[in-house]
């Protein structure tokens, strides 16, 4: 009994003197090979708590001839410790954002150094999580890097806390014209207060949110929101006109035949978790949001600028509404035939930039770029300042009559 103990203690000697001889032996080769990735190290929190090297990359790579067999981490390896943080991303928007960007009708005609590589959609989609089979399937096809997703916000090798809670960890991706979330962010009061207190000109404890203030309340993982990316959701409105230019917007996304009948894509919504399928998911997020704007307003005040930015977006679906079956109409009276790989002689506002006809390019513009800031959610204000809300309402309005006319 007394010697089988014995061999368990040694036992347990070698397996922790070996780890720590591997996690010295990659720090004091690594100092020469990549001593950037080094230091970022020796600065985090994992240094401090004994987290090395051999914790996230195993350790059967030891020289330069073995680099292959050095594992790169997934969504798994950080669970390992941080099971809460995985749990919740997990149950939130940004775990698939890889399937929903695949989902894409137009996805696969793209270059692959795009996509897989990274170049484009994959660089910031890449925060979704992956399946073991699909990261070992892109490695063969030579995607070798970028399947960590937990390193979106706060980078390897520091890891750090304190760089995720600022909004610049979000910027990367929460940019350009589809969706803009930082350029109304940083342009508005919210925003510029936030950027005073970093540069220290405000004191350090005056109140300005940042998107974690808003969007990951409590350090939660878990993100999203009531209108989401697209802004339509169930139930239909009940305003009339309101109602009817959702359906026409629904049909153009393919989620609603002309008829008006489901489609099979509302299976890849529901899937996605594209929108709210109900009153009271929507009013989840909505009343989670509202919760976080009472940290420095009047409740009343909070919910007048939300429904405000509600009734923005009845009036923006009215415009594109108008423009979706304008097009429609072009494709009834035979002046445009149904493009191949369309379901449908209707138009396909999923095909996005790849949308085969330059009449459709200028609806997709209408909609992800116009119809994106002309609903001021994100940042809650700042739209409605004089000027950018003002001249991008002219641009939808005068496209829109101009295709009646036309
Ligand atoms: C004798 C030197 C040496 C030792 C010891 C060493 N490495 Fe490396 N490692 C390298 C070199 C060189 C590269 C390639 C760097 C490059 O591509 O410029 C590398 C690459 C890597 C990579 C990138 C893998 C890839 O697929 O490109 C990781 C991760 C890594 N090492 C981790 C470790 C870990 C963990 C240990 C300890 C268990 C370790 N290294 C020990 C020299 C070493
Ligand atoms: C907490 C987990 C974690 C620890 C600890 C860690 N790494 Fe990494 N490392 C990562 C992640 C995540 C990536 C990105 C992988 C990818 O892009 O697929 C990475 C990538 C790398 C790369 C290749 C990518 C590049 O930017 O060049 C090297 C080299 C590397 N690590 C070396 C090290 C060394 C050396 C140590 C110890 C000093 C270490 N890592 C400690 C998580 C870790
Ligand atoms: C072997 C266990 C282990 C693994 C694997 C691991 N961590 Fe950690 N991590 C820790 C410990 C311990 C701490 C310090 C205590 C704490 O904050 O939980 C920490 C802290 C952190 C922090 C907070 C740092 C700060 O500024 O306070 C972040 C962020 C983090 N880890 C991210 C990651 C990510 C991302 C991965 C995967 C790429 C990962 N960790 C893998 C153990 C681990
Ligand atoms: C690496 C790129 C990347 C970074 C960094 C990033 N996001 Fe995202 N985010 C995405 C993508 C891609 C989606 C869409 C995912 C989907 O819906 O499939 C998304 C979705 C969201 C959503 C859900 C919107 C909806 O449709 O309901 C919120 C909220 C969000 N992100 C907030 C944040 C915040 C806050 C930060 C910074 C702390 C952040 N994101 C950092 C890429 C990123
Ligand atoms: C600069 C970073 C970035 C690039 C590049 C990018 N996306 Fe996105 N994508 C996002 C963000 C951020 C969101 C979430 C926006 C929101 O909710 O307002 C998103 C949302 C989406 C959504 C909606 C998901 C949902 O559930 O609502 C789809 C689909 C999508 N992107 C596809 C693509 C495709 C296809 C490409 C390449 C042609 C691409 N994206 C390129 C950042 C990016
Ligand atoms: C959208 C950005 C974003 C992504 C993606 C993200 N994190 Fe975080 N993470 C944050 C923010 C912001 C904080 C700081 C929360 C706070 O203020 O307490 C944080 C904090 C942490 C902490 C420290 C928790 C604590 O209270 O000490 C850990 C651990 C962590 N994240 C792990 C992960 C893991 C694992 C993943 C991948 C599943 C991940 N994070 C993905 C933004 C992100
Ligand atoms: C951490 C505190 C904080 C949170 C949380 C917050 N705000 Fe603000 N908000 C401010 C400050 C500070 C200002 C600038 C006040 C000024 O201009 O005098 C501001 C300005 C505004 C303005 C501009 C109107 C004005 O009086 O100038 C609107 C609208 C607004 N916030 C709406 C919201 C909404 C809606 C939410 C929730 C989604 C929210 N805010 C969350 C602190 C906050
Ligand atoms: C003052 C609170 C607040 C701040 C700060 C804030 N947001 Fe938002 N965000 C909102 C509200 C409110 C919505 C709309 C929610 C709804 O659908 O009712 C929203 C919507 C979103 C969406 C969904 C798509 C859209 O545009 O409607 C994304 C993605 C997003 N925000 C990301 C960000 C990012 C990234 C930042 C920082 C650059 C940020 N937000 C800053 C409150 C905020």
């Amino acid at each position: 009994m007394r010697s089988m103990t014995m061999v368990w203690v040694l036992f347990g000697f070698f397996v922790l003197s070996h780890s720590a001889a591997a996690a010295e032996g990659c720090v004091s080769c690594h100092k020469e090979a990549t001593p950037g990735v080094v230091a970022d190290w020796q600065a985090s929190e994992h240094s401090k708590e004994d987290v090395g090297c051999a914790d996230c990359h195993g350790s059967e790579h030891t020289t330069k001839h073995d680099i292959d067999r050095a594992k790169l981490p997934i969504v798994e390896t950080c669970a390992k410790c941080h099971e809460d943080q995985v749990k919740q991303y997990r149950s939130g928007k940004h775990s698939i954002a890889w399937a929903a960007y695949k989902a894409m009708p137009t996805t696969h005609q793209l270059p692959s150094a795009l996509t897989d590589g990274h170049k484009g959609c994959g660089g910031c989609h890449k925060i979704g999580e992956k399946s073991e089979e699909e990261v070992l399937k892109l490695k063969q096809s030579g995607s070798h890097f970028g399947h960590a997703a937990c390193d979106s916000c706060h980078t390897r090798h520091l890891f750090s806390k304190e760089e995720a809670r600022q909004p610049q960890a979000c910027q990367t991706c929460h940019m350009g014209f589809d969706h803009p979330q930082w350029e109304m962010y940083e342009s508005s009061k919210h925003g510029v207060r936030h950027k005073l207190k970093q540069l220290r000109i405000i004191p350090e404890h005056a109140s300005a949110p940042t998107c974690q203030t808003c969007h990951m309340q409590d350090g939660n993982h878990e993100v999203r929101t009531a209108w989401g990316f697209l802004a339509v959701r169930l139930p239909l409105p009940e305003d009339e006109q309101w109602q009817k230019d959702q359906v026409t917007i629904l049909q153009a996304l393919g989620v609603l035949d002309p008829d008006g009948q489901p489609t099979d894509r509302l299976e890849v919504v529901k899937a996605a978790d594209v929108a709210r399928l109900d009153q009271e998911a929507f009013n989840k997020e909505r009343n989670k949001m509202i919760g976080a704007c009472s940290q420095c307003h009047a409740k009343d005040f909070a919910e007048a600028e939300l429904a405000k930015g509600d009734d923005m977006i009845r009036r923006a679906d009215h415009l594109l509404a108008e423009a979706i079956r304008v097009i429609a109409g072009l494709y009834r009276d035979g002046v445009l035939s149904k493009p191949e790989g369309y379901a449908y002689p209707f138009p396909d506002l999923l095909t996005f930039h790849d949308a085969p006809r330059p009449i459709e390019q200028k609806l997709f513009v209408m909609h992800l770029s116009h119809r994106m800031r002309a609903f001021p959610p994100s940042t809650a204000t700042p739209i409605i300042r004089c000027g950018t809300a003002g001249a991008l309402w002219c641009a939808i309005s005068r496209r829109s009559r101009t295709w009646q006319r036309s």
